[in-house]
């Protein structure tokens, strides 16, 4: 079976991330699906409204660390040309014009955090764990989480996470607006798909324009920094701090930044 699931049904499109047995870590395969299931989503005027879900006991454990490793030892980096899966991924979806809902239970890791950021409603199981451990890994934000960590954190609870890139729990994400609601993790793919229903109800070009009205003035900021973070990114990705963390996760050992 895929490892990522689309599922379009009563106006409302499901992305399943469906790869347990690596934590629903996202491969280069799985952001160009997702990609294409945003675009075709986008286009589709019978689509009103897109939920993300993993399963009760994993939403993602982000990036794909050997697929990092990978393309840090070839030295072909993940620059953003807009081309490459995961900005492909990205741009649709910090661009998307239709309610975007995530459902989100146990660990939410890199940009299985950052992608909640372009979501307009987030539901949470009280087993949700997020955390960005980009520093942790020689690299630094992307999705421009730089930019709206802070701006819904405020700067020292954002330096907090991004800097330590410790794991914070539901509760903690619920006080801070990142998710709006937590519930037992049994029920939150359902509560999140009986919101979707209740949005694609709702006439279309009214959800499209509030979204827009919502994040006017802010579209071009947010392309912008995801532009700045992916040059970094790249560079970064390059580094002997990211082969090493890549390396050791992979190697299951500790890394050793004392040369870096
Ligand atoms: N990339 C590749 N493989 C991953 C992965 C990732 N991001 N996250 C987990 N896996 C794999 C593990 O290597 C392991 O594979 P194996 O069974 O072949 O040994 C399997 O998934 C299970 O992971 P494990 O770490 O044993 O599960 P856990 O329940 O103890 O911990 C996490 C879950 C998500 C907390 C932990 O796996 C983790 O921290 N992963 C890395 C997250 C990360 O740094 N992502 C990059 C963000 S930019």
């Amino acid at each position: 079976m895929s490892d990522i699931l689309v599922h379009t049904e009563a106006g409302v499109c499901t992305i399943t991330f469906n790869r347990a047995d690596k934590k629903n870590s996202l491969t280069e395969a799985m952001y160009a699906a997702m990609a294409g299931a945003l675009e075709a989503a986008r286009d589709d005027a019978a689509v009103r409204c897109v939920v993300f879900q993993g399963d009760m006991a994993i939403f993602s454990a982000g990036n794909d660390i050997g697929d990092f490793l990978q393309q840090s030892a070839q030295g072909t980096p993940q620059g953003d040309d807009g081309q490459r899966p995961v900005w492909r991924f990205l741009h649709t979806l910090a661009a998307f014009p239709k309610p975007l809902i995530a459902a989100v239970c146990g660990p939410a890791v890199g940009i299985g955090t950052t992608l909640l950021l372009h979501c307009d409603l987030v539901y949470a199981g009280d087993n949700a764990a997020f955390s960005l451990p980009f520093v942790n890994l020689g690299l630094c934000p992307e999705a421009a989480s730089s930019l709206l960590l802070p701006q819904m954190l405020g700067y020292h609870r954002a330096a907090e996470a991004l800097l330590l890139g410790e794991p914070f729990m539901a509760e903690a994400a619920l006080e801070v607006g990142l998710v709006n609601r937590v519930v037992p993790p049994a029920e939150c793919n359902a509560l999140a798909q009986a919101q979707a229903r209740k949005l694609a109800a709702k006439p279309l070009s009214a959800l499209i324009e509030t979204k827009r009205l919502m994040k006017a003035g802010q579209a071009a900021q947010v392309r912008a920094r995801m532009d700045e973070e992916g040059a970094s990114f790249a560079r970064l990705m390059g580094g002997p701090a990211a082969r090493e963390a890549f390396s050791a996760f992979m190697e299951k050992r500790k890394p050793d930044f004392s040369r870096c």
